[in-house]
């Protein structure tokens, strides 16, 4: 039995999980490849039943690896991927999308991302995702670390401003987009997707995020998962090969942090007073 999480709504009304899973870095070692599928089938069974992946990652070995896991489960899951921006003319995009589709044994994605903006026209790669839209191969489409520059025009552009999402670098040591990005995506509708919920397994050694993990019992990545969930329009996709860290992750969208802790937190990881340039990994 899959367990239903909290959701937020895509600006077409359909809702998706607020906590997912990340996969970058899965598939690329055989040793590992049992207990990774085992992590995101546990991840799903759980309700964090939206699955990130990319034709990047591994060069399509994770999302074969994701097309294993998902074996059984595929109708349970909103299935997301992404194209590289040398692959997002409007022809280039069609046929990445039917490889990515092939890798992961499925006939449609439920969201396809631009991985970053690269130098096709937002135009074209739009005309792209479009048409894959009335083909049926994917459901939604979006983009990925785009700015609010890169977002103000693609929403000029026509059709542009049928984006579902912006998936981007965002945790509690990279406040930036609270300046413009989020509050821009917020006028528009528009859910975030925070990749590196986590930063990568990099929070810094020692920080307030240790005394509340201290205080409350958990461990500190919990605390920084928590964090990055306390915002309503946010879901977070952290990516965790092993089973106790899959767990771990789903326990945080029960953990509300005080005002006295976010202030602990706000005082250490300062919030941004200007514009930051949105940053990437
Ligand atoms: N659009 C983009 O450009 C972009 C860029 C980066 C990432 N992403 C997406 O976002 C996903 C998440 O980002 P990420 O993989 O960079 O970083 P992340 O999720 O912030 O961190 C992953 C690392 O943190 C560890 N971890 C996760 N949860 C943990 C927990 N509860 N306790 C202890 N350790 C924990 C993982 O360990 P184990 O694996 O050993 O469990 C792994 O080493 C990616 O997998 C990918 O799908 C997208």
């Amino acid at each position: 039995m899959i367990h239903e999480l909290p959701r937020i709504a895509l600006p077409g009304g359909e809702r998706i999980p607020r906590l997912g899973q990340g996969t970058w870095e899965m598939g690329e070692r055989s040793a590992r490849r049992a207990e990774e599928i085992a992590a995101l089938r546990e991840g799903i069974a759980l309700g964090m039943t939206l699955i990130d992946t990319a034709e990047m990652y591994g060069e399509g070995a994770t999302e074969r690896l994701v097309g294993e896991a998902l074996q059984g489960l595929r109708d349970e899951v909103f299935l997301v991927s992404k194209v590289y921006p040398h692959n997002a003319s409007r022809r280039g995009v069609q046929m990445a999308c039917e490889a990515s589709l092939k890798r992961l044994g499925t006939d449609r994605l439920d969201l396809y991302l631009l991985h970053w903006r690269g130098g096709v026209p937002l135009e074209e790669t739009v005309q792209g995702f479009e048409a894959l839209v009335r083909a049926g191969k994917i459901r939604h489409w979006g983009v990925s670390n785009f700015d609010t520059d890169d977002m103000e025009e693609l929403f000029a552009v026509p059709g542009g401003d049928g984006c579902a999402t912006n998936q981007i670098l965002y945790n509690v040591a990279r406040r930036g987009p609270e300046f413009d990005l989020l509050p821009w995506s917020a006028e528009h509708g528009m859910p975030v997707m925070a990749y590196s919920p986590v930063d990568h397994a990099r929070l810094p050694k020692r920080s307030p995020l240790d005394d509340i993990a201290q205080a409350r019992g958990v461990s500190v990545y919990q605390v920084a998962m928590a964090w990055v969930l306390r915002q309503p329009a946010v879901c977070a996709i952290p990516k965790a090969a092993r089973i106790e860290h899959v767990r771990d992750n789903r326990a945080a969208l029960d953990l509300a942090l005080g005002d006295d802790e976010l202030a602990a937190l706000d005082a250490y990881f300062k919030p941004p007073r200007g514009k930051r340039a949105l940053e990437m990994l």
